[in-house]
């Protein structure tokens, strides 16, 4: 019983990660995340999926974004750069609308 559990989890522990497509309430889960530290990277609009500021409860700040690649970078949430980002992010996303150009409009190529 414990070994299927695990299986169970495993399997949606991979389907989180490597699902591309995740519908939107996998998507939220997907969202929960905390990061342990924080860089400043210039991530091309084109490659980004997702913008979303940390949950409150985490312990150290962030802005996490999702690149086409499904990979997820922390970014220093003082950094101008990435606070403009998000707000432009919001922007595009607001009435819960697909993320649109300039966002999300190359493919995953070298897994950035
Ligand atoms: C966090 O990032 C800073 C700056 O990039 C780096 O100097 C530091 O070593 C990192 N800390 C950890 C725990 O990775
Ligand atoms: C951002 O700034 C606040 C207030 O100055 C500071 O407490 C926090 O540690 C900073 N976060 C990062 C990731 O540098
Ligand atoms: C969001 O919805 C409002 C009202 O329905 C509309 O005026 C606005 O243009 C929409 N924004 C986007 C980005 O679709
Ligand atoms: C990004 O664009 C691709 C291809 O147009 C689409 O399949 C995917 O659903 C988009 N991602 C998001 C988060 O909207």
């Amino acid at each position: 019983m414990r070994t299927l559990v695990t299986i169970l989890l495993l399997t949606l522990v991979c389907f989180l990660s490597y699902s591309s497509a995740a519908p939107l309430a996998l998507r939220m889960l997907n969202r929960k995340v905390c990061c342990t530290n924080s860089t400043q990277m210039h991530i091309p609009k084109g490659k980004i999926t997702d913008v979303v500021m940390t949950p409150s409860d985490c312990e150290q700040q962030a802005i996490v974004v999702t690149t086409v690649c499904d990979k997820k970078i922390c970014i220093d949430p003082n950094w101008t750069w990435a606070k403009n980002l998000l707000k432009e992010f919001e922007m595009s996303t607001a009435n819960n609308s697909a993320p649109s150009a300039p966002f999300n409009v190359t493919r995953c190529t070298e897994k950035v």
